[in-house]
């Protein structure tokens, strides 16, 4: 017994050292952690089960069979992070060069498996030179099993991605069909294909880092949401984006105790508003003085910053907030933002997680550069995402609602529960200057004074329709509040609609303009 015993320990060490000391501390000089030292750093201590640790593949392509490493290049199981159970896969670059191939494949998959029937989130730590070229096909087929689990898993439990070293080809597509991507700077890069193809494809000269790092995809193309200055700051966000879910879509996210007081009033939101209505503010001082404190955790910070979205804590419970921001392009919704807020809107539906939206928006950005590009269909997104969401739905109209931005920035006409408007609210079909232009045109022309007549009827239709009070004369809005209530009258509404039952039609699926 005793000699069965440790030979099963020495299986179990050799497995723990990867593809050995060596490689780690080539590991270590990139500034990157190992599989096993990342997974130490997100999970609550001593909680890792490990699962398939003795795993190997069975190939004897290209002399593979003298390379068998324990594990097969994925360290995978299930943990807890401050205490809520999560299951992961980290791979290791140590071992093959992270290369994903069929026992590898399969391992990633059982724990998407367990996770699925369990109920409760995957996290990915990804860090592999993709398909194990000496496996060839079987390769393809694992990255397939994965993609299909991902989306089978979509909208049941929340699935995680960080990326902390190579993720390129077909591999990129496992993270983008994900939730949310951390990327690391500098050490991580995702491209679907790299910058020897691309110089021989299109002539352009580009760095692995220019084409497909964390700076281009948090700015340029939004495929990653966290770019994290290193290994250890994109798992304390992970847990930290881990503190405002639920575990599944049939779970409510944990909720910190809190006892509403008397008086909630933020006296700072009476001031953040200029006097000049074409001047900007920073909407995160709304968000700000809003929520419980130093709550917000912003998602897709750096991109389409036009509008910000993110997840907060108001009186304990987590929020899903979508606002327009004046100090970007005015606010105005493209073809990035609607993108951007669109997929954020359909996570928060998907997971119970109610919707807070700051509206200020001049309308949708003009050009032919959008209109070709797709605005209709991109702004399209987040008008589906809203009308579709089920979760309690609260706008708070700070300044601008105009033009068919109002309709899609979650009006009460598609399904908003709660209307407020500050009494700095301009709900009209657009700005009062382009409306008098254009219908007293004949009367500008033919006046003596043509500039003095263009001020007197912008005048009279700021006066009619630059306010909130005809919308709230319809029930468009449902209160006209001072700012500083801001606060208290949010966490009132919520906790009002918390038992909210809204159901949609019965069908296979919907048809969102993707
Ligand atoms: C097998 C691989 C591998 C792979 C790396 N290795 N990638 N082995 N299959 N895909 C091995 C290397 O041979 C090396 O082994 C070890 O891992 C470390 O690699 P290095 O090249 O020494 O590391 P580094 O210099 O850091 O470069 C990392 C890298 C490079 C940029 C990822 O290895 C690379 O370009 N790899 C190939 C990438 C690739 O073309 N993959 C296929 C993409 S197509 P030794 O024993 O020498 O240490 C794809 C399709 C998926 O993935 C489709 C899904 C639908």
């Amino acid at each position: 017994m005793q000699e069965k015993i440790r030979d099963l320990n020495a299986r179990k060490e050799e497995a723990k050292l990867g593809g050995g000391a060596k490689r780690i501390e080539s590991q270590h000089k990139k500034s990157k952690l190992t599989a096993r030292e990342r997974l130490h750093f997100l999970l609550d201590e001593g909680s890792f089960e490990e699962i398939g640790m003795l795993m190997t593949h069975r190939s004897s392509n290209f002399g593979l069979e003298n390379q068998k490493f324990l594990g097969d290049g994925v360290v995978t199981g299930y943990g807890t992070v401050n205490g809520r159970l999560v299951y992961v896969f980290s791979q290791d670059f140590t071992v093959l060069g992270g290369s994903l191939a069929e026992a590898h494949a399969e391992k990633i998959c059982k724990i998407m498996d367990l996770a699925v029937k369990n109920g409760a989130p995957v996290i990915g730590l990804n860090d592999s030179g993709g398909a194990r070229i000496q496996e060839g096909v079987v390769s393809l087929g694992g990255y397939a099993d994965i993609f299909y689990r991902n989306t089978r898993a979509s909208g049941v439990v929340p699935q995680i991605s960080a990326i902390m070293g190579p993720c390129a080809g077909g591999a990129v597509y496992s993270p983008a069909l994900t939730d949310f991507v951390f990327m690391v700077e500098n050490t991580s890069y995702m491209f679907v294909t790299g910058p020897n193809v691309v110089k021989t494809v299109t002539h352009e000269e580009v760095s692995a880092e220019d084409l497909g790092g964390a700076y281009a995809h948090s700015t340029k193309s939004g495929v990653t949401h966290f770019s994290c200055a290193n290994e250890i700051t994109a798992i304390n966000n992970i847990k930290q984006l881990l503190t405002y879910l639920p575990q599944n879509c049939e779970d409510q996210a944990p909720v910190d105790d809190y006892q509403l007081k008397a008086a909630e009033e933020r006296e700072g939101l009476n001031n953040v508003i200029p006097d000049n209505p074409n001047q900007p503010y920073d909407i995160r001082d709304v968000i700000d003085l809003t929520i419980d404190s130093e709550s917000f955790m912003e998602v897709h910070k750096n991109f389409a910053e036009n509008i910000v979205v993110g997840f907060a804590k108001l009186g304990g419970k987590s929020i899903g907030i979508v606002a327009n921001q004046p100090a970007v392009l005015a606010g105005v919704l493209d073809i990035q933002s609607s993108r951007k807020a669109g997929r954020f809107v359909r996570f928060c539906d998907s997971f119970n997680i109610p919707l807070l939206v700051f509206e200020d928006v001049p309308g949708f950005l003009p050009g032919t550069d959008q209109e070709w590009n797709g605005i209709i269909t991109n702004g399209a997104k987040l008008l589906y995402a809203f009308c579709e969401a089920t979760v309690p739905r609260i706008t708070v109209i700070t300044r601008k609602a105009y033009g068919g931005a109002y309709d899609v920035m979650n009006s009460k006409h598609i399904g908003a529960d709660m209307n407020f408007a500050w009494p700095t609210a301009e709900i009209a079909v657009m700005g009062a200057k382009g409306a008098a232009e254009i219908i007293f045109k004949n009367e500008i022309k033919s006046s003596e004074n043509p500039e003095a007549t263009l001020k007197e009827k912008e005048a009279e239709y700021a006066e009619l329709f630059a306010n909130p009070y005809n919308a709230a004369a319809r029930g468009y809005v449902d209160e006209v509040i001072e700012p500083k209530d801001t606060r208290y009258k949010l966490i009132k509404a919520f906790r009002m609609l918390s038992n909210k039952v809204d159901a949609l039609p019965k069908k296979k699926h919907g048809n969102i303009p993707l």
